[in-house]
């Protein structure tokens, strides 16, 4: 069963935004998908009570409990996960990249959270997962700013995913309603992005 960890110690890197728009991605392709939210501030939990009854189901699992938690989804049927955890929690991410099969570090391509990367650099490497830094918030026409991210990940051992999300309203728009962007605007650019990032990510599936 596909098992994506998003982890970051930097708040508001766009954990929860990634992880229940991949999910959601995921559902649309039929999968049984489900956001296992390990963030004590329930945030995708939320997210999902918002939603109601639709796919992805949204779970709550202390980072303790998560690997009997993923057992328990597997025998209801769900067939993808996607880990969502909290900032500054290095027990936690550790949790989630021991269970996963891919991780996804989502950051801003600014210098700070940048720096932020380097404790899960030295996780995912110790954990030997296949991890990709994912660029979120890009603003336009940032190549500078996506040329030095990437030096960055590359200096710490992290490999850099080719799709890149922008600072687009309909993900926070979306999110306020428990859906997502692609529901909010199929047709537009951050739809665009999870469906390039949905393609990318299930040439890399187990
Ligand atoms: N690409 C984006 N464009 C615009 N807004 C975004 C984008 N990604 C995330 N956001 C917004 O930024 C805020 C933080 O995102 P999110 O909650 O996903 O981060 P997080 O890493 O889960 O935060 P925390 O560490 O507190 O759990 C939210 O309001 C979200 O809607
Ligand atoms: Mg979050």
């Amino acid at each position: 069963m596909p098992t994506i960890a998003i982890v970051s110690q930097k708040g508001g890197s766009g954990k929860t935004t990634l992880a229940v728009n991949i999910a959601t991605r995921a559902a649309q392709s039929r999968f049984e998908a489900c956001v296992v939210d390990t963030d004590p501030q329930a945030t995708a939990a939320a997210w999902g009570d918002w939603r109601g009854d639709f796919l992805p189901v949204v779970v709550t699992s202390p980072p303790a409990r998560l690997a009997r938690t993923i057992e328990s989804a597997k025998k209801n049927k769900v067939d993808f996960v996607v880990i969502d955890t909290p900032p500054h929690a290095d027990a936690a991410a550790r949790e989630a990249i021991k269970v996963a099969d891919i991780v996804l570090i989502p950051t801003k391509p600014r210098a700070f959270d940048l720096h932020a990367l380097e404790p899960i650099a030295d996780l995912v490497n110790f954990a030997k997962k296949p991890a990709w830094v994912v660029l979120n918030s890009v603003p336009a026409g940032a190549t500078l700013l996506t040329d030095d991210a990437k030096k960055a990940a590359k200096e710490m051992g992290l490999k850099m995913c080719p799709v890149t999300l922008g600072d687009r309203a309909d993900f926070h728009r979306s999110s306020a309603n428990g859906e997502t962007a692609g529901e909010l605007d199929p047709s537009g650019k951050a739809a665009k992005e999870i469906d390039k990032l949905w393609k990318w990510l299930k040439k890399k599936l187990p």
